[in-house]
């Protein structure tokens, strides 16, 4: 009922004429502050000034997006949301369940959204068949990131297998470099475990696990053994890794104080923010293993009702869906536009593999959301997951242990 309510003061207000004088206003909610984000949101701010707007910068530091949430929820609690909030996946549905989203579908219409984006990623940006987001990227999670040079002193090629990535590890360890840049951050934890069930559960086995949630993958041998893995990876990261930002990581691979990092791309924004050349200085790889775990950023605008507000909720998602923002951004943050009518030609390598295993894996089922971005659970079960993830992760808890943990904590969640 609410709902039908917005919609109708939307539709008011997007055939109302603007008022002379109007100043687009937006308050953009988004966490993105570290040195490659900062370059990649600046490019928006600078198109939204280009088009007469005022921007009101509502940055909420902490990687992966969790204190950003506990901020939004603060602000829609105390009835004054943002304009602009920076939301994935799921979560988009959540709040428009709440009742607070408003709806952009003439932005869609106008710009033909429905032909310009794929399928796959127009689900998440629909709320019961009207337009709620507008999606900026794909970011790829399933990367492995190195120092191009600690490589090659060290005689390691980018590995081909989580064996071979242990065995390359023990030799980095010889040599007195810390083989992983990790940080001691749940969201981070889980972005590691989601490569490793990928990896050595394979594409099926992950759809399985960590989407539908099946009791059996969840408590497998599989799982077990994905869980050994992480156990070895957490004996190749130094011992300051608690808390550690993930761009300190990226940092670390960078100066060659470790050799890699497993992260998404937004960790190439790092390495080009700071006149890093990929294939030179940085070496990009998926990690090991069929797929490709995707992660799509994107604006949810939410009901701030008519006036300048709406003005500037409609500009910013006719801009982040234009080709030209999508080019620009996209060359920034690390990630591949959303667009598939958009020319790769002016992008790095490690974007051009990117696009090339999306299209192979989209053809062959094995293009996944990431859950540890919460692009394919809700926040509920993905939390469950991640606490579990985490608590292994920082103990000597058994792989057995945590399977059963994982067991119980799924079915508490539902
Ligand atoms: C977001 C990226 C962001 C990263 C680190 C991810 O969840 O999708 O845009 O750069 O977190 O903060």
């Amino acid at each position: 009922m609410r709902y039908c309510a917005i919609r109708a003061v939307m539709a008011a207000a997007v055939l109302a004429p603007c008022a002379a004088g109007a100043e687009p206003q937006a308050e953009v909610l988004h966490w993105w502050t570290s040195g490659g984000e900062a370059k990649a949101v600046a490019v928006l701010q600078q198109e939204f000034a280009a088009r007469g707007g005022s921007w009101t910068d509502m940055p909420v530091a902490g990687g992966g997006g969790d204190a950003a949430m506990t901020a939004l929820r603060a602000r829609v609690l105390s009835g004054n949301p943002p304009t602009a909030v920076q939301l994935k996946g799921p979560a988009i549905q959540e709040w428009y369940e709440e009742g607070v989203l408003a709806d952009i579908s003439d932005v869609a219409a106008a710009q033909n959204w429905e032909q310009v984006l794929p399928q796959a990623i127009s689900a998440h940006m629909k709320c019961g068949g009207t337009w709620c987001a507008a999606p900026v990227n794909v970011h790829r999670v399933d990367w492995m990131w190195a120092n191009a040079e600690v490589l090659a002193q060290n005689g390691i090629g980018m590995p081909a297998s989580w064996e071979e990535f242990n065995a390359a590890a023990e030799k980095l360890i010889a040599a007195g470099i810390t083989p992983l840049a990790h940080g001691g951050q749940a969201w981070q934890d889980a972005t590691v475990f989601e490569t490793v069930v990928l990896g050595i559960g394979g594409t099926e086995f992950y759809r399985k696990a960590l989407i539908d949630l099946d009791e059996e993958a969840l408590g497998s041998d599989t799982m077990t053994a994905v869980f050994d893995q992480m156990r070895i990876l957490r004996g190749f990261v130094d011992d300051n890794f608690p808390g550690r930002d993930w761009n300190l990581a990226t940092a670390m691979v960078m100066n060659g104080e470790a050799a890699f990092q497993i992260m998404g791309d937004w960790a190439k924004g790092e390495f080009l923010a700071a006149g890093k050349v990929p294939g030179e200085d940085f070496l990009c790889a998926s990690t090991p293993g069929d797929g490709f775990l995707y992660n799509v950023d994107s604006f949810a605008m939410f009901d701030v009702g008519a006036g300048d507000a709406r003005e500037g909720q409609e500009i910013l998602a006719e801009l982040i869906v234009g080709p030209s923002f999508q080019e620009t951004f996209n060359l920034a943050k690390g990630s591949i536009p959303v667009r598939s009518d958009v020319s790769l030609d002016g992008f790095d390598s490690c974007a051009q593999l990117s696009a090339r295993d999306m299209n192979a894996a989209s053809d062959d089922a094995g293009l996944l959301p990431s859950f540890a971005h919460g692009m394919a659970l809700r926040g509920a079960q993905a939390g469950a997951i991640s606490d579990v993830v985490t608590a292994h992760f920082n103990s000597d808890m058994s792989s057995e242990e945590a399977v059963e943990q994982l067991g119980r904590a799924i079915a508490n969640s539902m």
